[in-house]
Parts: C-alpha cells; structure tokens; sequence
C-alpha cells in the first residue's frame, strides 16, 4: 500500500483515509507508561533513542495508523538552546527564562547540539521498523508558542511574552530569529534520519490577532518553511495554527503550507472551502469525546469523514489525545473511520 499520509499531503488520490492522532504515543497506553517509568523523567525519555523509538512504534502495534510522529517535545529546541528544562509532574515544563537581550546572547550558537542528535538516532531506528505504508512525521514547535514558553518559563501565562510581542521589543525579535534558525537546522536535521513530512505546532496562535499575528505567527514559520525547502523542496508541511478559527487561510497562503491542523469546534468543510487550491485540511475531532467514547463517538468520527473528502484530509484530533482516554476507544474510532469510507483498508 501507498503512503496515503503523503498522497494526501501531495495532491495524490489515497487508496484510504489517512488517520493519526496528535500525542499518540502516551500515557493513555499502559505500554507507554511501562517504558516511560523506566527511562525515569519525560525528558531523559525523549532523549534515549532506543526507548524513544519504541514509544513511537507503540501506537503503531495497537492501531492502524497511517502516520508515526517520532516522540520528543517542542522544547527539546530551548533545551538545545541551553536554557534549563524539567518537567514537573502534574504541573508541565518549567524553564529558565530569556527575557532581555542578554539573555538572547546566552543562548548556545553551536551547530548540531546533543538534543539534536539524539531525535535523529530516534528517527533513525523508528524507520527501520516502520510498516511501508506508515509516513513518519517530524516536528518542532513555532517560534511564538516556543518563544513564549521560554520568555514565561512555563505554559500557564502568556502576559509577558504578548508584552514583549506587541511593542515589537529588540531582543524579542531577535529571539525569534534565533529560533527559526536552529528550527531549520533541526528539521532538515530530522528529514536526513527519515522525516517524510513535517508538522509545526503553533499552539498558542490564537493568542495573536491581526498585524500580530502576521509578524508573530505567519511570518515565522514561513520563514522556517522556506528554509527547510531551500534544501529539500519535496518535504511537505503540516501547520497547526491552535485557535485561530477561519484564519487558516490566510495561514496556509503565508506559509505555503501542505495542510492545516484545525482544532476542534471548527467546520472542516468551510475551512476547506477557504483554503488555496491543493491545500489539505487535517483534524479535528475533540479529543474529549475519543475519552468519552459510545454513540457520541461514532457520530462525532462519521460526521467528519462526511464533511471533507478522504482526499483533502488527514483524519486527526483538534489536539493531543487526553491522559484518561480508555484505549479501546481508539480501536473504536478507526473502526468507525474505515466502516464509513466503505471496508477501504
Ligand atoms: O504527538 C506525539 O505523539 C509526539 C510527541 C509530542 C509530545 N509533545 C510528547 C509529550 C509532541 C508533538 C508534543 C508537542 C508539544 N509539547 C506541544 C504542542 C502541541 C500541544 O499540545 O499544544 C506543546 C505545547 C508541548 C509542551 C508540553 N509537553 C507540555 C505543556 C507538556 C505537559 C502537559 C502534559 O500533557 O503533561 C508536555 C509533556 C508531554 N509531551 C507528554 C508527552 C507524551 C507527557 C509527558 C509524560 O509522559 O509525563
């Protein structure tokens, strides 16, 4: 079977739906939770490529799936930028933070950081036990959702960094800078260990309107897409701009973008009518019904197949799927996929 992720992605007909499901790999699997206690924090997990890969090939077993996402976080680029990084059980990350000038100075500069090279390896060994028909998807996070957790330290409060933002601060822009370059090299870095397709999360692109979010959103992940593309002009682009309702358009037209990831409460169909010719629509089913399963569940699945066609659209969540989803919901959910696209497995 063809890679229907990337015909999709391509223009091409797939021969069915392509689904995956944004954190596939995670504590809602019992496996996951078995490696994840013995590699020790979720940090020290993403960075032993062994039990990295394994994670990401978890999901893969149970499901499927026609997409693996390699297993690491959006702030392995901080982190390989040199700032301090833990995440705190039941809370989220914490970080140093940069919030001046002198901070952006501190960051590191060097070329091909350890972090780096440790998503590569994982990559590398996710490919070799890929099923042919599974595309395998790389990833960084945008340089405002980044930027903003670096400036604040942690998840929970944006003021500062939306400060920072608006009066167009030096040392702002000079931070975002800084993370389109190490972006770009750590997605062409992920594309040389296999990536097939790329995905940048963006979020907290909903935080920014109008001019804001032109030079805060679109105007850097354009920058990251043309500089992957520089080098690898073949490799397609996912960009999940969170919240930002009908502004997928215009996102997708900034950015030159393969598909958009649409968070749920939005219509499929009218963001796909709205999008440029060739541009696919990913999502978006809310992961709290995938958590609450039965009738609700299917209705929700079919609805969406019904509304988009499997040509223009990668199956996805509105975003990552919950801790306490029951496994089984999951099998469920592509059941209902592939029955209503008519047994095409
Ligand atoms: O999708 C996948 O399966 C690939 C792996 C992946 C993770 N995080 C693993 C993870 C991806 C693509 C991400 C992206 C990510 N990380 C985003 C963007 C998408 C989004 O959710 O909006 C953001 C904002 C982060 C930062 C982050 N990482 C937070 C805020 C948290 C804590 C919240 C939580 O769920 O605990 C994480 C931790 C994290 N990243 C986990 C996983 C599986 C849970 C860690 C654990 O095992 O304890």
């Amino acid at each position: 079977m063809a890679k229907a992720l990337l015909d999709v992605l391509t223009g091409k007909a797939p021969e069915r739906r392509p689904v995956w499901l944004m954190r596939q790999a995670g504590r809602y699997l019992p496996e996951y939770r078995a490696v994840r206690q013995e590699a020790g924090s979720f940090l020290d997990l993403c960075y032993r490529p062994d039990l990295a890969a394994e994670v990401t090939l978890q999901p893969l077993r149970r499901y499927d799936f026609d997409a693996a996402i390699v297993f690491a976080d959006i702030l392995v680029v901080p982190h390989a930028l040199g700032l301090d990084l833990k995440f705190v059980e039941n809370e989220g990350p914490v970080l140093s933070t940069v919030r001046d000038m002198a901070g952006v100075d501190a960051l590191g500069t060097e070329r091909g950081p350890w972090q780096y090279e440790r998503v590569y390896e994982t990559l590398r060994g996710v490919k070799a036990g890929l099923p042919g028909h599974v595309g395998l998807i790389g990833f960084c996070g945008a340089p405002w959702t980044v930027a903003s957790y670096m400036i604040e330290g942690r998840g929970s409060n944006r003021a500062l960094a939306l400060a920072a933002a608006q009066a167009n601060e030096m040392w702002f822009r000079s931070l975002m800078q800084r993370l389109v370059e190490s972006s770009v090299e750590y997605l062409l870095g992920q594309v040389a260990a296999g990536a097939e397709a790329l995905q940048i999360f963006d979020s907290w692109a909903g935080d920014l309107p109008g001019e804001l979010r032109q030079r805060c959103v679109h105007e850097p992940i354009a920058a990251i897409v043309r500089g992957v593309r520089e080098v690898r002009p073949e490799i397609p682009f996912i960009v999940f701009g969170r919240g930002i309702g009908m502004g997928h358009a215009e996102l997708a037209r900034a950015t030159g973008a393969n598909a958009v990831s649409v968070e749920q409460d939005v219509a499929l169909s009218d963001v796909l009518a709205s999008l440029p010719e060739g541009v696919a629509v990913q999502g978006n089913l809310a992961p709290e019904i995938v958590m609450g399963g039965g009738v609700s569940l299917a209705q929700g699945a079919r609805e969406i197949c019904r509304s988009v066609p499997m040509d223009r659209h990668v199956f996805n969540l509105g975003h990552g799927i919950l801790q306490h989803t029951p496994p089984e919901n999951v099998t469920e959910l592509l059941k209902v996929i592939r029955e209503h696209d008519g047994g095409k497995t």
